[in-house]
């Protein structure tokens, strides 16, 4: 199951993305070495003239470049309340003098794409303003970015792999990995059944319909409307928190379908395409990750689902004309693993399905409804969308079907059978 999750069938871009930006890195180590010996107060005026008019030294305040305070340390693209190029924020550098050095050298050799264009063409001059970032203080944590509470504890993977039979907690979207939905209880019969009755309400500010699916942990609830994540006392709907998250990107449809839990942490995606991890016992953000863009179609509305420690999940947008794909992200970080097209490139197996080329470029397949995961046969079942534009009975993979990743295999199931659909 771990391997499945592991090595998806598809060859991944990112991998191979990454292993070009290692390359690049090391080209430019034997040529400059780093220098961490510089005069940080010879550093502190050449800042004041080349870079404070961008970069503030106070932590929390950004200009129009993101605050330096603690930058040693620190994951570059790190800070969660300033929004990077996708090229910083994907960049996966760790700051420190080589880094650091490297960047100031050529900052677009470093991190191809970047907004940040100033380089220090001198070496010395360059060492000075490194030593001198170095007095502002260091990153405390390279992955809790701005969690100050402690996680609490759980669901963990046992509650997890356990949610069928649970009978406290509502722990996933369709209440467990084999998505039963349902869960044996007596305390409602057919005798009683007529005299249930609202017991509390809890009344949002959205006037929008609320889609989520709400989970259930130890008394408390957790559920998502629009981009507001909210946790309450399931008892007595008082609120125990709330945690909205400030668009910072377009968004072509806010409705959310909820989150996930595992390990303290709570998952969900953005309408305008990150996605966040929450703390479970306060709201407070712990990573965020830009993964989808509604300038190419694209939202986030499905329920993730957490397996061990990753995150499955993808976009929605076919309505927008959005090629789809699924994939996974570490629970811990939210980096990138992998990452399987559900409307094929034009070199992938399910290609040649499309009648007209040029729909693959925008061949829709959205995720909206939750997965559901074979733990014991290791397959993962994607409810895929439709294509774009919407045509009915798709011949197109993936798209209005029912998609198992395991190893290289996947079905394609037609939609005449779904559901249920055979492998
Ligand atoms: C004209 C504005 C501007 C100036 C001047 C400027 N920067 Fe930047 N810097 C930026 C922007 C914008 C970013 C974010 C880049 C991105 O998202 O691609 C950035 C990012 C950075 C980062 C990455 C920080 C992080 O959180 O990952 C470092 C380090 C940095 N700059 C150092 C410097 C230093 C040192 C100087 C002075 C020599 C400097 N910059 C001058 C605009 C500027």
């Amino acid at each position: 199951m771990k391997a499945l999750l592991d090595a998806p069938g598809m060859q991944s871009p990112i991998s191979a993305v990454i292993a070009m930006t290692l390359i690049a890195a090391a080209a430019v180590v034997v040529v400059t070495p780093a220098r961490a010996d510089g005069d940080p107060s010879a550093g502190k005026t050449a800042f004041a003239n080349q870079c404070s008019n961008c970069h503030t030294t106070t932590a929390g305040k950004n200009g129009f470049g993101p605050s330096l305070a603690a930058v040693f340390g620190r994951r570059s693209g790190g800070l969660s309340d300033y929004k990077y190029s996708d090229a910083m924020a994907n960049a996966g550098l760790t700051w420190d003098a080589a880094t650091l050095d490297e960047f100031l050298t050529s900052s677009t050799t470093k991190v191809p794409g970047t907004l940040m264009a100033v380089t220090i063409t001198d070496a010395v001059a360059r060492a000075n303003v490194i030593a001198y970032l170095g007095t502002l203080g260091v990153a405390r944590a390279t992955i809790a970015r701005t969690a100050t509470t402690p996680l609490p504890h759980g669901p963990t993977a046992t509650e997890l792999l356990n949610a069928a039979s649970d009978r406290d907690n509502w722990l996933y979207a369709s209440k467990d990995y084999s998505g039963q939905r349902y869960v044996s209880s007596t305390q409602i019969t057919t005798a009683n059944a007529a005299r249930l009755r609202p017991v509390c309400i809890y009344r949002s500010d959205n006037i929008a319909a609320t889609q989520t699916s709400p989970l259930i942990y130890k008394g408390t609830m957790y559920f998502t409307i629009n981009e507001v994540t909210v946790a309450m006392d399931a008892a007595t709907c008082r609120q125990r928190w709330s945690h909205t998250w400030a668009l910072k990107d377009g968004a072509l449809s806010k409705v959310n379908r909820g989150a996930a839990l595992k390990d303290g942490r709570l998952i969900r995606g953005t309408p305008d395409g990150y996605l966040i991890a929450l703390n479970m016992q306060d709201g407070s953000l712990l990573w965020s990750q830009k993964i989808a863009d509604s300038n190419a179609g694209q939202y986030l509305s499905m329920p993730p689902l957490i397996f061990e420690d990753r995150i499955i999940y993808g976009p929605a947008g076919a309505d927008w004309g959005s090629k789809n794909w699924i994939g996974a992200f570490s629970l811990e970080t939210g980096e990138p693993l992998w990452r399987f097209n559900l409307v094929p490139d034009p070199s992938e197996p399910g290609a040649e399905t499309w009648s007209d080329p040029r729909a693959l470029q925008h061949g829709g397949a959205s995720l909206w409804t939750p997965l559901s995961l074979d733990t014991s046969n290791g397959v993962l079942y994607v409810p895929v969308g439709n294509p774009a534009p919407p045509r009915p009975r798709s011949p197109d993979f993936f798209t209005s079907s029912v998609t198992a990743v395991g190893a290289i295999e996947y079905a394609f199931c037609n939609p005449s059978r779904y559901p249920p659909c055979a492998m």
